[in-house]
């Protein structure tokens, strides 16, 4: 089965094609940074008129790159949300009226679940059940992964998001948008002995994680220096030492509640390389191990919808065919794929 994949949830145009024989068979992306980073954030509006313009001409470059007409095609998956409804709507309108032209079956995807089956376009695949650690810009999360569709949320952030705390931290740095990969890079240059920044949540029993403090934190740290870039690396490396050890402690805690030894990185912060490498520690003294999808299927992407909609199209889920998104969507109210009925 061929399915085309879309994702526009946020600020990138993502674009793949998977076959459930022969796997990935192409993908291409177009980010937005450009056109946000002057706002030093994303302005939505902006972004649904982007993705008008980049998605049928990235659809057709990677149905020629991959040697494939959109008569080959079986099926059509986007993004349905969650994310910006403006955005998602783009994807949903094209998504559907090309599945609709064509006659073929189309299916909204949940962004997260996206993500959290990203690792298994890799050749070292988790088995059921894991844990996952969702983190992204506007989620944090830790879910029990039972199966396809079959999602416990375990913990979440009660305010910000990792992402969120480090794109707005990166921003009191005065690094420019997207902050995350930059406030990374410039912590590779800090010193971690010289500021301790707390692990928020941690003293107490639980799952759920707190980012805003941390923010809060790194702000007063600042205020009290006139910063050179020398102090700016320094705050910036306690700062990345902080989420990464606040997630790794509540990975370890997750594991060891549940008795599951494996565990699933996903999301934009999944491709920073510090909380990568301290996770597979703790997955290797739990007696299990770590799966994570390469860093360009970490961040937002069409590979990641294109799979997750073939899986479900594969497995006979079938949706109204109606154009709608939801900015707002809860992870653990979806079915298994079987369990899907238009009614
Ligand atoms: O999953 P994603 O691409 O989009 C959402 O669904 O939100 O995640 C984007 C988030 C941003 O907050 C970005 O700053 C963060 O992931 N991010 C990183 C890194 N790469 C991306 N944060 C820390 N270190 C990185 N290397
Ligand atoms: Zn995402």
């Amino acid at each position: 089965m061929l399915v085309l994949g879309l994702e526009s949830s946020c600020d990138e145009t993502g674009v793949a094609l998977f076959d459930t024989e022969r796997g990935l068979l192409g993908d291409a992306i177009y980010s937005q940074i450009a056109l946000h980073a002057e706002y030093g954030g994303v302005v939505p509006e902006l972004a649904s008129r982007d993705h008008v313009r980049k998605a049928l001409p990235l659809i057709r470059e990677v149905l020629t790159g991959a040697g494939k007409t959109t008569a080959d095609l079986d099926g059509v998956a986007y993004t349905a949300g969650p994310g910006l409804i403006g955005a998602l709507l783009v994807g949903a309108a094209i998504g559907r009226s090309l599945a609709w032209g064509l006659g073929i079956p189309a299916i909204g995807v949940h962004h997260m679940e996206g993500h959290l089956l990203a690792p298994m376009l890799e050749n070292s695949v988790p088995d059921f059940p894991f844990i996952a650690l969702l983190v992204s810009g506007g989620h944090t999360m830790l879910v029990r992964v039972d199966g396809v569709g079959r999602y416990r949320i375990l913990g979440e952030t009660l305010d910000d998001a990792a992402g969120e705390a480090f794109d707005k931290t990166a921003k009191l740095l005065g690094l420019p948008y997207p902050g995350g990969p930059e406030l990374a890079r410039l912590a590779e240059q800090g010193d971690p002995s010289r500021f301790h920044f707390p692990r928020p949540m941690t003293d107490r029993p639980g799952l759920d994680f707190s980012f805003s403090g941390l923010k809060t934190f790194a702000l007063n740290t600042l205020q009290a220096l006139a910063p050179t870039e020398t102090d700016k690396a320094d705050v910036a490396r306690a700062f990345e030492d902080a989420v990464v050890e606040t997630l790794a402690i509540k990975c370890r805690r997750a594991l060891q509640e549940t008795g599951i030894s494996r565990l699933v990185i996903a999301g934009g912060v999944g491709a920073n390389r510090q909380l990568r490498a301290r996770l597979a520690e703790i997955a290797r003294k739990e007696g299990g191990a770590v799966f994570y999808p390469r860093p360009k299927y970490c961040t937002d992407n069409g590979a990641m919808i294109a799979y997750a909609g073939a899986l479900r199209l594969a497995a006979g889920a079938q949706e109204l065919n109606v154009i709608g998104a939801r900015a707002r969507w809860n992870l653990d109210s979806l079915e298994p794929p079987d369990q899907q009925r238009a009614s």
